[in-house]
Protein backbone atom coordinates (compact mmCIF):
# COMPACT_ATOMS: atom_id res chain seq x y z
CA UNK A 1 0.00 0.00 0.00
CA UNK A 2 1.96 3.18 -1.17
CA UNK A 3 -0.44 5.18 0.77
CA UNK A 4 -3.23 5.81 2.40
CA UNK A 5 -6.14 8.80 1.80
CA UNK A 6 -6.19 9.21 5.42
CA UNK A 7 -2.60 9.41 6.42
CA UNK A 8 -2.00 12.09 8.86
CA UNK A 9 1.88 13.90 9.64
CA UNK A 10 3.47 11.48 12.70
CA UNK A 11 1.42 8.22 12.42
CA UNK A 12 3.00 5.49 11.31
CA UNK A 13 1.38 3.11 9.09
CA UNK A 14 1.97 -0.73 9.83
CA UNK A 15 2.14 -3.13 6.46
CA UNK A 16 0.96 -5.96 8.11
CA UNK A 17 -1.92 -4.43 9.94
CA UNK A 18 -2.77 -2.35 6.90
CA UNK A 19 -3.04 -5.83 4.59
CA UNK A 20 -4.85 -7.08 7.22
CA UNK A 21 -7.64 -4.31 7.53
CA UNK A 22 -8.15 -4.57 3.76
CA UNK A 23 -8.37 -8.08 3.88
CA UNK A 24 -9.99 -9.16 0.26
CA UNK A 25 -11.25 -5.49 -0.31
CA UNK A 26 -9.07 -4.71 -3.07
CA UNK A 27 -10.13 -7.71 -5.16
CA UNK A 28 -13.96 -7.39 -4.29
CA UNK A 29 -13.88 -3.50 -5.01
CA UNK A 30 -12.75 -4.39 -8.80
CA UNK A 31 -17.15 -5.82 -8.95
CA UNK A 32 -17.61 -2.41 -7.40
CA UNK A 33 -15.78 0.38 -9.23
CA UNK A 34 -17.46 1.04 -12.46
CA UNK A 35 -20.08 1.52 -9.90
CA UNK A 36 -17.88 3.90 -7.94
CA UNK A 37 -16.94 5.75 -10.98
CA UNK A 38 -20.15 6.32 -11.76
CA UNK A 39 -21.63 7.88 -8.38
CA UNK A 40 -18.70 9.52 -7.91
CA UNK A 41 -19.72 11.15 -11.14
CA UNK A 42 -23.34 12.15 -10.15
CA UNK A 43 -21.50 13.45 -6.45
CA UNK A 44 -19.95 15.98 -8.35
CA UNK A 45 -22.59 17.25 -10.38
CA UNK A 46 -24.29 17.31 -6.80
CA UNK A 47 -21.13 19.45 -5.69
CA UNK A 48 -21.39 22.08 -8.96
CA UNK A 49 -25.17 22.53 -7.71
CA UNK A 50 -25.02 23.71 -4.65
CA UNK A 51 -21.90 25.79 -5.63
CA UNK A 52 -19.26 24.25 -4.03
CA UNK A 53 -17.70 23.09 -7.36
CA UNK A 54 -17.51 25.34 -10.73
CA UNK A 55 -18.38 24.16 -13.73
CA UNK A 56 -15.15 23.85 -15.14
CA UNK A 57 -14.25 21.82 -11.74
CA UNK A 58 -16.94 19.47 -11.81
CA UNK A 59 -16.45 19.33 -15.51
CA UNK A 60 -13.02 18.12 -15.31
CA UNK A 61 -13.42 15.48 -12.55
CA UNK A 62 -16.31 13.91 -14.32
CA UNK A 63 -13.98 13.60 -18.01
CA UNK A 64 -11.22 12.39 -15.39
CA UNK A 65 -13.81 9.79 -14.00
CA UNK A 66 -14.99 8.82 -17.85
CA UNK A 67 -11.28 8.56 -18.71
CA UNK A 68 -10.51 6.28 -15.67
CA UNK A 69 -13.70 4.52 -16.50
CA UNK A 70 -12.48 3.65 -19.63
CA UNK A 71 -8.92 2.54 -18.88
CA UNK A 72 -10.67 0.07 -16.32
CA UNK A 73 -12.44 -1.47 -18.81
CA UNK A 74 -9.56 -1.58 -21.47
CA UNK A 75 -7.66 -3.28 -19.00
CA UNK A 76 -5.36 -0.62 -18.72
CA UNK A 77 -6.15 0.29 -14.75
CA UNK A 78 -5.14 -1.84 -12.37
CA UNK A 79 -6.72 -2.45 -9.09
CA UNK A 80 -4.43 -4.23 -6.95
CA UNK A 81 -3.08 -3.72 -3.14
CA UNK A 82 -1.08 -0.02 -3.87
CA UNK A 83 -4.65 1.23 -2.98
CA UNK A 84 -6.41 0.98 0.76
CA UNK A 85 -9.36 0.19 -1.41
CA UNK A 86 -10.91 0.79 -4.36
CA UNK A 87 -12.44 4.31 -3.01
CA UNK A 88 -8.48 5.41 -2.38
CA UNK A 89 -8.06 4.16 -6.22
CA UNK A 90 -10.63 6.63 -7.48
CA UNK A 91 -9.26 9.79 -5.34
CA UNK A 92 -5.78 8.95 -5.84
CA UNK A 93 -6.17 8.68 -9.83
CA UNK A 94 -8.15 12.04 -9.66
CA UNK A 95 -5.70 14.20 -7.66
CA UNK A 96 -2.69 12.22 -10.10
CA UNK A 97 -4.38 13.86 -12.82
CA UNK A 98 -5.94 17.09 -11.64
CA UNK A 99 -4.21 17.59 -8.52
CA UNK A 100 -5.97 20.53 -6.56
CA UNK A 101 -8.95 19.89 -7.95
CA UNK A 102 -9.08 16.14 -7.67
CA UNK A 103 -8.39 17.04 -3.81
CA UNK A 104 -12.16 18.48 -4.17
CA UNK A 105 -14.43 15.24 -5.10
CA UNK A 106 -14.59 13.91 -1.26
CA UNK A 107 -16.35 17.02 0.03
CA UNK A 108 -19.33 15.96 1.84
CA UNK A 109 -18.65 12.15 1.14
CA UNK A 110 -17.50 9.57 3.70
CA UNK A 111 -16.31 6.11 2.52
CA UNK A 112 -19.20 5.10 4.38
CA UNK A 113 -22.29 6.47 1.82
CA UNK A 114 -19.46 5.78 -1.15
CA UNK A 115 -19.39 2.07 -0.44
CA UNK A 116 -22.75 2.07 0.30
CA UNK A 117 -24.07 3.66 -2.81
CA UNK A 118 -21.59 1.69 -4.96
CA UNK A 119 -23.11 -1.57 -3.67
CA UNK A 120 -26.55 -0.61 -4.02
CA UNK A 121 -25.41 -0.01 -7.93
CA UNK A 122 -23.98 -3.29 -7.71
CA UNK A 123 -26.80 -5.06 -6.38
CA UNK A 124 -29.33 -3.58 -8.40
CA UNK A 125 -27.53 -4.68 -12.02
CA UNK A 126 -27.03 -7.16 -10.57
CA UNK A 127 -30.22 -8.30 -9.87
CA UNK A 128 -31.33 -6.74 -13.32
CA UNK A 129 -28.80 -9.79 -15.19
CA UNK A 130 -30.24 -12.59 -12.50
CA UNK A 131 -33.70 -11.60 -12.98
CA UNK A 132 -33.12 -11.75 -16.90
CA UNK A 133 -31.87 -15.77 -16.29
CA UNK A 134 -34.92 -16.51 -13.81
CA UNK A 135 -37.02 -15.36 -16.31
CA UNK A 136 -35.03 -17.51 -19.53
CA UNK A 137 -35.69 -20.53 -16.85
CA UNK A 138 -39.46 -20.02 -16.40
CA UNK A 139 -39.66 -19.09 -20.27
CA UNK A 140 -38.02 -22.78 -20.69
CA UNK A 141 -39.86 -24.33 -18.34
CA UNK A 142 -43.01 -23.19 -19.81
CA UNK A 143 -41.88 -23.82 -23.47
CA UNK A 144 -41.19 -27.68 -22.42
CA UNK A 145 -44.76 -27.66 -20.44
CA UNK A 146 -46.60 -26.84 -23.76
CA UNK A 147 -44.45 -29.22 -26.02
CA UNK A 148 -45.50 -32.24 -23.65
CA UNK A 149 -48.50 -31.06 -21.71
CA UNK A 150 -50.02 -34.49 -22.15
CA UNK A 151 -47.23 -36.84 -21.64
CA UNK A 152 -47.82 -39.15 -19.24
CA UNK A 153 -45.23 -39.75 -16.10
CA UNK A 154 -45.67 -40.87 -12.57
CA UNK A 155 -46.78 -38.16 -9.87
CA UNK A 156 -44.61 -39.15 -6.82
CA UNK A 157 -45.34 -38.34 -2.85
CA UNK A 158 -42.69 -39.48 -0.33
CA UNK A 159 -40.92 -40.71 -3.76
CA UNK A 160 -43.38 -43.64 -3.67
CA UNK A 161 -46.05 -43.67 -6.50
CA UNK A 162 -48.66 -41.82 -5.94
CA UNK A 163 -50.99 -40.93 -9.23
CA UNK A 164 -50.62 -40.41 -12.55
CA UNK A 165 -49.09 -37.11 -13.61
CA UNK A 166 -47.69 -35.27 -16.57
CA UNK A 167 -44.33 -33.95 -18.05
CA UNK A 168 -46.50 -31.07 -18.54
CA UNK A 169 -47.37 -30.63 -15.01
CA UNK A 170 -43.88 -31.12 -13.88
CA UNK A 171 -42.35 -28.75 -16.38
CA UNK A 172 -45.13 -25.88 -15.55
CA UNK A 173 -44.46 -26.49 -11.76
CA UNK A 174 -40.80 -25.02 -12.26
CA UNK A 175 -41.88 -22.51 -14.77
CA UNK A 176 -44.72 -21.25 -11.68
CA UNK A 177 -41.91 -21.58 -9.07
CA UNK A 178 -39.46 -19.53 -11.18
CA UNK A 179 -41.70 -16.65 -11.83
CA UNK A 180 -42.26 -16.77 -8.09
CA UNK A 181 -38.87 -16.34 -7.24
CA UNK A 182 -38.21 -13.49 -10.02
CA UNK A 183 -41.11 -11.55 -8.91
CA UNK A 184 -39.33 -11.84 -5.65
CA UNK A 185 -36.08 -10.72 -7.30
CA UNK A 186 -38.32 -7.69 -8.72
CA UNK A 187 -39.85 -6.72 -5.18
CA UNK A 188 -35.79 -6.83 -3.88
CA UNK A 189 -34.28 -4.66 -6.28
CA UNK A 190 -37.18 -2.22 -5.95
CA UNK A 191 -36.72 -2.17 -2.23
CA UNK A 192 -32.80 -1.45 -2.16
CA UNK A 193 -33.52 1.30 -5.00
CA UNK A 194 -32.94 4.15 -2.77
CA UNK A 195 -30.04 6.76 -2.93
CA UNK A 196 -27.64 6.18 0.46
CA UNK A 197 -25.32 9.13 -1.16
CA UNK A 198 -24.78 12.12 0.67
CA UNK A 199 -25.80 10.30 4.14
CA UNK A 200 -21.78 10.90 4.77
CA UNK A 201 -20.23 8.72 7.93
CA UNK A 202 -23.79 8.17 8.84
CA UNK A 203 -24.97 11.48 10.21
CA UNK A 204 -25.16 13.81 8.10
CA UNK A 205 -23.15 16.91 7.02
CA UNK A 206 -22.69 20.89 7.28
CA UNK A 207 -23.81 21.24 3.76
CA UNK A 208 -26.97 21.55 1.65
CA UNK A 209 -26.22 18.46 -0.34
CA UNK A 210 -28.56 17.98 -3.53
CA UNK A 211 -29.54 14.52 -2.55
CA UNK A 212 -32.44 13.90 -4.60
CA UNK A 213 -30.52 15.13 -7.55
CA UNK A 214 -28.10 12.97 -7.62
CA UNK A 215 -30.67 10.02 -6.60
CA UNK A 216 -32.40 10.74 -9.74
CA UNK A 217 -28.83 11.10 -11.53
CA UNK A 218 -28.01 7.69 -10.33
CA UNK A 219 -31.91 6.36 -11.34
CA UNK A 220 -32.93 5.24 -7.91
CA UNK A 221 -36.22 5.72 -7.09
CA UNK A 222 -36.29 7.83 -3.96
CA UNK A 223 -33.38 8.54 -1.11
CA UNK A 224 -32.75 6.78 1.61
CA UNK A 225 -33.64 9.60 4.00
CA UNK A 226 -32.08 9.09 6.99
CA UNK A 227 -28.52 8.76 7.44
CA UNK A 228 -28.46 6.17 10.30
CA UNK A 229 -31.03 4.17 8.95
CA UNK A 230 -28.82 4.22 5.38
CA UNK A 231 -25.65 2.66 7.90
CA UNK A 232 -27.78 0.55 9.26
CA UNK A 233 -29.16 -1.19 5.98
CA UNK A 234 -25.22 -2.30 5.02
CA UNK A 235 -25.31 -5.91 4.93
CA UNK A 236 -29.61 -5.82 5.39
CA UNK A 237 -29.87 -5.11 2.49
CA UNK A 238 -27.54 -8.02 1.00
CA UNK A 239 -28.90 -10.38 2.87
CA UNK A 240 -31.96 -9.88 1.16
CA UNK A 241 -30.72 -9.59 -2.07
CA UNK A 242 -28.92 -13.43 -0.70
CA UNK A 243 -32.36 -14.64 0.19
CA UNK A 244 -34.16 -13.50 -2.88
CA UNK A 245 -31.64 -15.58 -5.10
CA UNK A 246 -31.66 -18.35 -2.55
CA UNK A 247 -35.36 -18.87 -3.52
CA UNK A 248 -34.43 -18.84 -6.74
CA UNK A 249 -31.67 -21.70 -6.63
CA UNK A 250 -33.44 -23.57 -4.27
CA UNK A 251 -36.09 -23.87 -7.57
CA UNK A 252 -32.80 -24.99 -9.33
CA UNK A 253 -32.40 -27.37 -6.36
CA UNK A 254 -35.33 -28.82 -6.54
CA UNK A 255 -34.72 -29.37 -10.25
CA UNK A 256 -31.46 -30.49 -10.02
CA UNK A 257 -32.78 -33.10 -7.77
CA UNK A 258 -35.13 -34.60 -9.84
CA UNK A 259 -33.21 -34.73 -12.99
CA UNK A 260 -30.15 -36.43 -10.71
CA UNK A 261 -33.01 -38.74 -9.64
CA UNK A 262 -34.55 -39.22 -12.97
CA UNK A 263 -31.25 -40.29 -14.81
CA UNK A 264 -30.59 -43.12 -12.70
CA UNK A 265 -30.10 -46.15 -13.94
CA UNK A 266 -33.17 -47.36 -11.82
CA UNK A 267 -35.50 -44.17 -13.11
CA UNK A 268 -34.20 -44.16 -16.40
CA UNK A 269 -36.58 -41.41 -17.62
CA UNK A 270 -34.45 -38.99 -19.00
CA UNK A 271 -31.28 -38.31 -20.67
CA UNK A 272 -29.32 -35.13 -20.07
CA UNK A 273 -27.18 -33.59 -23.03
CA UNK A 274 -23.49 -35.31 -23.03
CA UNK A 275 -21.56 -31.43 -22.48
CA UNK A 276 -24.03 -31.36 -19.18
CA UNK A 277 -22.27 -34.92 -17.96
CA UNK A 278 -18.78 -35.60 -17.31
CA UNK A 279 -16.61 -39.33 -17.32
CA UNK A 280 -15.23 -41.17 -14.67
CA UNK A 281 -11.57 -41.20 -14.45
CA UNK A 282 -11.32 -44.91 -13.57
CA UNK A 283 -14.95 -46.30 -14.50
CA UNK A 284 -15.33 -46.35 -18.44
CA UNK A 285 -18.61 -47.00 -18.13
CA UNK A 286 -19.79 -43.74 -16.17
CA UNK A 287 -21.50 -40.49 -17.51
CA UNK A 288 -22.22 -38.79 -14.50
CA UNK A 289 -24.43 -36.03 -13.70
CA UNK A 290 -22.04 -33.95 -12.53
CA UNK A 291 -23.57 -30.43 -13.51
CA UNK A 292 -26.70 -31.36 -11.93
CA UNK A 293 -25.00 -31.88 -8.60
CA UNK A 294 -23.24 -28.88 -8.72
CA UNK A 295 -26.40 -26.93 -9.15
CA UNK A 296 -27.88 -28.30 -6.58
CA UNK A 297 -25.45 -27.20 -4.03
CA UNK A 298 -25.54 -24.07 -5.19
CA UNK A 299 -28.19 -23.07 -3.07
CA UNK A 300 -26.04 -24.44 0.03
CA UNK A 301 -23.33 -21.60 -0.97
CA UNK A 302 -26.20 -19.48 -0.32
CA UNK A 303 -27.05 -20.55 2.73
CA UNK A 304 -23.77 -20.09 3.92
CA UNK A 305 -23.35 -16.53 2.43
CA UNK A 306 -26.70 -15.45 4.68
CA UNK A 307 -25.13 -17.02 7.86
CA UNK A 308 -22.14 -15.21 7.42
CA UNK A 309 -23.68 -12.26 7.29
CA UNK A 310 -26.38 -13.13 9.76
CA UNK A 311 -22.89 -13.41 12.43
CA UNK A 312 -21.57 -10.25 11.01
CA UNK A 313 -24.82 -8.05 11.59
CA UNK A 314 -24.81 -8.18 15.42
CA UNK A 315 -23.66 -4.33 15.75
CA UNK A 316 -24.72 -1.04 17.62
CA UNK A 317 -25.89 2.00 15.16
CA UNK A 318 -23.36 3.40 12.98
CA UNK A 319 -20.77 2.80 10.90
CA UNK A 320 -18.10 -0.35 12.12
CA UNK A 321 -15.29 -1.39 9.95
CA UNK A 322 -16.88 -5.25 10.67
CA UNK A 323 -19.17 -4.21 7.72
CA UNK A 324 -16.62 -4.75 5.04
CA UNK A 325 -16.71 -8.22 5.36
CA UNK A 326 -20.14 -8.30 4.54
CA UNK A 327 -18.90 -7.71 1.14
CA UNK A 328 -17.41 -11.27 0.12
CA UNK A 329 -20.64 -13.49 1.16
CA UNK A 330 -22.70 -10.89 -0.77
CA UNK A 331 -20.35 -11.18 -4.04
CA UNK A 332 -20.03 -15.20 -3.65
CA UNK A 333 -23.53 -15.28 -4.01
CA UNK A 334 -23.93 -12.95 -6.52
CA UNK A 335 -21.19 -15.11 -9.25
CA UNK A 336 -22.75 -18.63 -7.79
CA UNK A 337 -26.57 -17.73 -8.28
CA UNK A 338 -25.99 -15.57 -11.67
CA UNK A 339 -23.26 -18.78 -13.04
CA UNK A 340 -26.07 -21.26 -12.61
CA UNK A 341 -28.99 -19.61 -13.48
CA UNK A 342 -27.17 -19.04 -17.01
CA UNK A 343 -26.72 -22.76 -17.55
CA UNK A 344 -30.40 -24.20 -16.12
CA UNK A 345 -32.61 -23.03 -19.42
CA UNK A 346 -30.31 -25.04 -21.62
CA UNK A 347 -30.82 -27.78 -19.47
CA UNK A 348 -34.56 -27.73 -19.25
CA UNK A 349 -34.82 -26.87 -22.65
CA UNK A 350 -32.18 -30.04 -24.16
CA UNK A 351 -32.71 -32.64 -21.16
CA UNK A 352 -35.07 -35.80 -22.84
CA UNK A 353 -37.61 -37.84 -21.79
CA UNK A 354 -38.44 -41.45 -22.22
CA UNK A 355 -42.18 -41.17 -23.07
CA UNK A 356 -42.27 -45.21 -23.40
CA UNK A 357 -40.99 -45.21 -20.04
CA UNK A 358 -42.30 -42.29 -18.04
CA UNK A 359 -45.50 -44.17 -19.05
CA UNK A 360 -45.06 -47.62 -18.56
CA UNK A 361 -44.08 -46.95 -14.78
CA UNK A 362 -47.23 -46.10 -14.44
CA UNK A 363 -49.07 -49.22 -12.75
CA UNK A 364 -52.81 -50.01 -12.13
CA UNK A 365 -52.86 -49.07 -8.69
CA UNK A 366 -51.96 -45.41 -9.10
CA UNK A 367 -55.69 -45.38 -10.56
CA UNK A 368 -57.12 -45.78 -7.02
CA UNK A 369 -57.65 -42.67 -5.96
CA UNK A 370 -59.41 -41.88 -9.22
CA UNK A 371 -61.36 -44.96 -8.55
CA UNK A 372 -62.39 -43.66 -5.11
CA UNK A 373 -63.28 -40.02 -6.21
CA UNK A 374 -65.40 -41.69 -8.92
CA UNK A 375 -67.34 -43.93 -6.70
CA UNK A 376 -67.84 -40.82 -4.41
CA UNK A 377 -69.43 -39.16 -7.09
CA UNK A 378 -71.56 -41.68 -8.12
CA UNK A 379 -73.02 -41.44 -3.96
CA UNK A 380 -71.17 -43.64 -2.16
CA UNK A 381 -69.60 -41.23 1.10
CA UNK A 382 -65.69 -41.12 -0.01
CA UNK A 383 -64.26 -42.80 2.99
CA UNK A 384 -66.30 -45.77 2.21
CA UNK A 385 -65.39 -45.51 -1.39
CA UNK A 386 -61.68 -45.55 -0.62
CA UNK A 387 -62.48 -48.68 1.85
CA UNK A 388 -63.89 -50.39 -1.20
CA UNK A 389 -60.86 -49.07 -3.72
CA UNK A 390 -57.93 -50.32 -0.89
CA UNK A 391 -59.58 -53.82 -0.36
CA UNK A 392 -59.70 -54.19 -4.09
CA UNK A 393 -56.32 -52.92 -4.99
CA UNK A 394 -54.40 -54.39 -7.96
CA UNK A 395 -51.20 -53.89 -9.19
CA UNK A 396 -51.14 -55.76 -12.47
CA UNK A 397 -54.20 -54.77 -14.38
CA UNK A 398 -53.87 -52.60 -17.38
CA UNK A 399 -53.88 -48.68 -17.29
CA UNK A 400 -54.79 -46.13 -18.97
CA UNK A 401 -52.59 -43.41 -18.06
CA UNK A 402 -53.73 -41.08 -20.87
CA UNK A 403 -57.74 -41.43 -20.21
CA UNK A 404 -56.50 -40.89 -15.80
CA UNK A 405 -54.50 -37.18 -17.06
CA UNK A 406 -57.36 -36.50 -19.31
CA UNK A 407 -59.41 -36.02 -16.40
CA UNK A 408 -58.04 -34.57 -14.32
CA UNK A 409 -59.73 -31.06 -14.94
CA UNK A 410 -59.15 -29.57 -11.57
CA UNK A 411 -57.96 -26.12 -12.59
CA UNK A 412 -54.07 -26.16 -12.64
CA UNK A 413 -53.97 -29.94 -12.87
CA UNK A 414 -52.79 -32.00 -15.90
CA UNK A 415 -56.10 -31.52 -18.01
CA UNK A 416 -56.08 -27.55 -17.22
CA UNK A 417 -52.58 -26.71 -16.79
CA UNK A 418 -53.26 -22.83 -17.43
CA UNK A 419 -50.07 -21.96 -19.14
CA UNK A 420 -51.98 -19.05 -20.39
CA UNK A 421 -52.20 -17.59 -17.29
CA UNK A 422 -48.67 -18.72 -15.80
CA UNK A 423 -47.46 -16.55 -19.09
CA UNK A 424 -49.51 -13.66 -18.45
CA UNK A 425 -47.83 -13.79 -15.08
CA UNK A 426 -44.46 -13.90 -16.48
CA UNK A 427 -44.86 -11.27 -18.52
CA UNK A 428 -46.08 -9.13 -15.91
CA UNK A 429 -43.02 -9.96 -13.73
CA UNK A 430 -40.34 -9.46 -16.48
CA UNK A 431 -41.95 -6.23 -17.26
CA UNK A 432 -41.73 -4.93 -14.06
CA UNK A 433 -39.16 -2.38 -13.13
N1 LIG B 1 -13.75 -0.90 2.81
C1 LIG B 1 -14.63 -0.25 3.68
C2 LIG B 1 -15.95 -1.05 3.82
O1 LIG B 1 -16.20 -1.87 3.01
C3 LIG B 1 -14.97 1.09 3.14
C4 LIG B 1 -15.47 2.05 4.17
C5 LIG B 1 -14.38 2.45 5.09
N2 LIG B 1 -14.87 3.33 6.05
C6 LIG B 1 -14.18 3.59 7.21
N3 LIG B 1 -14.75 4.42 8.00
N4 LIG B 1 -13.07 2.98 7.45
O2 LIG B 1 -16.67 -0.85 4.74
Amino acid sequence: MSQVIWQKQGIEIDESIMRFLAGEDITLDRELFVHDIRASKAHARGLQTIGVLNETESNSICTTLDALADEWNAGAFILDEQYEDGHSAIESYLIKTLGETGKKVHLGRSRNDQVLVSLRLYMRSQLDTIANHVEHCARAALQQAHTYAMVPMPGYTHLQRAVPSTLGLWYASFAESFTDSLELIQHTRSWINASPLGTAAGYGVNLPLAREQVAKELDFDRMVINPMAAQASRGKHEHQVIAALWQAMQDVRRLAWDLSLFSTQEFAFVTMPAKATTGSSIMPNKRNPDLVELLRASAAVLAGCMNELQQVLSLPSGYHRDLQITKGPLIRAIRTSRDALALVPMLILETTFDEDRLRSSIDASMLATDQAVELAVSGVPFRDAYQQIADSLKGDAPVDADKSVVERTSPGACADLMLQALADRLDACSSAD
